[in-house]
Formats: C-alpha cells, sequence, structure tokens
C-alpha cells in the first residue's frame, strides 16, 4: 500500500496523525499524488467544516510599523514606503460597505503600534462598525503584539478574534529572521493572553522561506495543535527586495512556493480538522489561481481586500501583491465567479467563527 493509502484508511477511520505522517505528507511529490493529497483534505474539509467559503473583509489600516522584520516590506527601515494610517471614517466607511455587500466579517490589520493614543483609537474604531452594522458585522483584529490591558480592551469594545502569526514555531529559526530584540517568547505569550481573555485565537506561519526545513514545517503544525489554534493564515514566503533577507533567497521559485504552500494547507487540514483555514492573498500574489487552488486543497476562508485603492501601493508586505489597482467592488466579482467556478458557495452575511472554538476541551 503507498502512503496515501494509509492515510487514507487513517481518515476513515479518524484515526489521529503521527508527526511522521506530517512529514511524508510534506514530502509528496507529483502532480498525481499531490492530486490525490489535496483530494483527501478537501474530503475533511467538506465532512468537518463543509464547503462554504467565508468572506473576512479586510481593511489595512496602517503600515506605520514598530518592527523591523528581515523578510517585510513595512519594516520600520525601509524608507522608500510612504507611510499612511487611515482616519476613523475611512476605515468606518469601508467596514460599512464590507457590510452592505454581506461580507459577515472584516479584519482590520497594521502594522505594530504600541502607544495609548493607537489603542483608544483603534477601540474607538471598533465601536464605531459594532454601530454601524447593529453588532452584525464579526470583526478580527490582526494588529500585532499589544500589552493584555489593550487587549482587553479591545475585546471589550467587540472584537472577537485576534491573529498574531508565530511565523515560525522553531525559536532558534524565529531569531535568524528577526533583530534580536524581537523577542519570540513574548509572541507566544501574547497567544496565550488572547485566547485566555476569550477571543478566537489565529495564528500561522510562512512556508518556504530560506534555511527553512521540512521539520520546521512539521514543528509549525504540531504547534497549532498544542495552542490548540482556532484559525490558520499561512502563506508562502514572497521576496521583498527592500528587506534584508531577499540576499538570503537567491533562487526563488514561485512553483515551488505554491506547492509547499498547498502541501502545509492539506496537512494542516487533516491534522487539525475543525479549524478555520485562510487561503491566503500571498497564494494569490504567485499564482493567478492561488487561492481557488487554497480553498481546494483544504481551506475555507478568503480575506478579500477592501481597502481603499489609494493606500493598496503602500502595504506592500511583499512585491507583486495582487489587485492593487482594484478597488473592492472589482475584488468582489473577480472573486464571486472564482468561486462559483470550483462550485463552492460564499457564506454571505455570516460570521463563520471556527468549529473548533466550540469543540474545544470536548
Ligand atoms: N512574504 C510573505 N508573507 C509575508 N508577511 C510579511 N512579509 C512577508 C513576505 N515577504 C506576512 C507575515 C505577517 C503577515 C501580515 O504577512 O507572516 O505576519
Amino acid at each position: 500500500m503507498s502512503f496515501l493509502d494509509v492515510l487514507a484508511d487513517k481518515l476513515t477511520a479518524d484515526a489521529e496523525l503521527t508527526p511522521d505522517d506530517l512529514k511524508n505528507i510534506l514530502q509528496l511529490e507529483g502532480e498525481e499524488t499531490l492530486r490525490r493529497l489535496y483530494a483527501l483534505a478537501y474530503e475533511v474539509k467538506t465532512r468537518y467544516v463543509g464547503r462554504k467559503v467565508y468572506l473576512r473583509g479586510l481593511i489595512e489600516v496602517s503600515n506605520i510599523c514598530a518592527k523591523d522584520c528581515y523578510y517585510c516590506g513595512i519594516r520600520r527601515s525601509n524608507r522608500n514606503t510612504r507611510r499612511f494610517r487611515m482616519s476613523l471614517e475611512e476605515i468606518l466607511n469601508e467596514a460599512r460597505w464590507s457590510f452592505e455587500h454581506d461580507y459577515g466579517s472584516i479584519v482590520m490589520q497594521s502594522g505594530e503600534i504600541q502607544s495609548p493614543e493607537y489603542a483608544d483609537f483603534i477601540e474607538q474604531a471598533i465601536t464605531g462598525i459594532k454601530e454601524l452594522s447593529g453588532g452584525k458585522l464579526g470583526l478580527t483584529l490582526s494588529l500585532g503584539e499589544q500589552t493584555e490591558e489593550t487587549y482587553r480592551r479591545w475585546f471589550d469594545a467587540g472584537a472577537h478574534r485576534y491573529l498574531l502569526r508565530i511565523e515560525t514555531s522553531t525559536p532558534e529559526f524565529y531569531s535568524t529572521l528577526h533583530p534580536a530584540d524581537h523577542s519570540f517568547s513574548a509572541r507566544i505569550e501574547c497567544l496565550k493572553t488572547l485566547r485566555r481573555i476569550g477571543y478566537q485565537t489565529g495564528t500561522g506561519v510562512m512556508i518556504g522561506l530560506p534555511g527553512q526545513t521540512i521539520d520546521h514545517l512539521v514543528g509549525d503544525l504540531l504547534f497549532f495543535r498544542e495552542m490548540d489554534i482556532d484559525m490558520i493564515g499561512m502563506g508562502p514566503y514572497i521576496v521583498h527586495n527592500e528587506t534584508p533577507l531577499a540576499n538570503r533567497m537567491p533562487e526563488f521559485s514561485a512553483e515551488k512556493q505554491v506547492t509547499m504552500g498547498l502541501k502545509m494547507i492539506a496537512a494542516a487540514r487533516l491534522f487539525l480538522k475543525d479549524v478555520n483555514i485562510a487561503s491566503t492573498t500571498a497564494l494569490q500574489a504567485l499564482h493567478p489561481r492561488g487561492r481557488e487552488l487554497g480553498l481546494l486543497a483544504g481551506a475555507n476562508v478568503i480575506m478579500p481586500n477592501v481597502t481603499d485603492t489609494q493606500y493598496r501601493p503602500s502595504y506592500q508586505l511583499y512585491q507583486n501583491k495582487p489587485a492593487i489597482n482594484e478597488n473592492s467592488e472589482q475584488s468582489r466579482l473577480a472573486l464571486e465567479k472564482s468561486i462559483a467556478n470550483i462550485g463552492e458557495t460564499i457564506a454571505y452575511g455570516e460570521w463563520g467563527d471556527p468549529r473548533h472554538f466550540f469543540n474545544r476541551g470536548q
């Protein structure tokens, strides 16, 4: 029997996958083999979370960032990016647009800004979003590391999900991707705090980083399980020329990055089953049908950009970010078409909470 036959039997029997299984999955190769892998993951997705796609309208609130991550285009040291912060009114307009188009949920994302003024500003935005939608719009935050007090204030104001990627779960590898004052353990503490406060908690990693091994990625999947994570947002690493990491990846293959990204999505779905998994923009940046391929490999969430076109060019975490000239309506129509093409439906108007959040501890 081939490894995939054994895997299929395990899934039918609802048996736990082992670290070796995960490693084998990530090492699979060949078009036909991978097609079977994605089909297995799709079956598990169908069984545990269904075939609906949940939307989170993504508002890129600000690219001002205190961090200096070696891979990221909006790192503090990049002087060639025009820095912006949206006004409260702009944020509310984009939230209203998302609400009126039945997006169900939105995400506010920004560079990391830790200041009392920013905490107040975000709190006002949360309150405003809740008001304009009569509490109906779901709200995720992705605003980096903050104090427990800030996380609590934002939760009390009405945010109920938080995304904070660990980027890699291997501390020694983390330290090669960040300056010495970026603390791995502080990030872990943040994830624990978020969970304790009651947020539906999401994390994720970059895939295909220079120096990253299959064992690192297996470790990442085990980390998601160990932290009892509800939502996963992970995608391929993409070079940004104005960052230090660009030199460490002289040979960049979009195809390899996409394949490893899809294998990780499939492995996460097969291993964790009832979590929400995003098909991320980075996949779309490397492949015209990247987001659809992500859905077919086990993802169930898409985050369409609803940021005003004037700001999109300044929020480039990596090069060739897609849709920077496209307005929100064009993004929406393109997405509808591509999702219908793969036979799935958009869950308009639904929050689409991760099942795992309610199944935790059972
Ligand atoms: N390639 C891919 N993803 C990136 N991110 C930052 N820079 C890059 C890059 N060069 C991801 C990080 C971060 C998220 C907002 O974007 O994982 O957490």
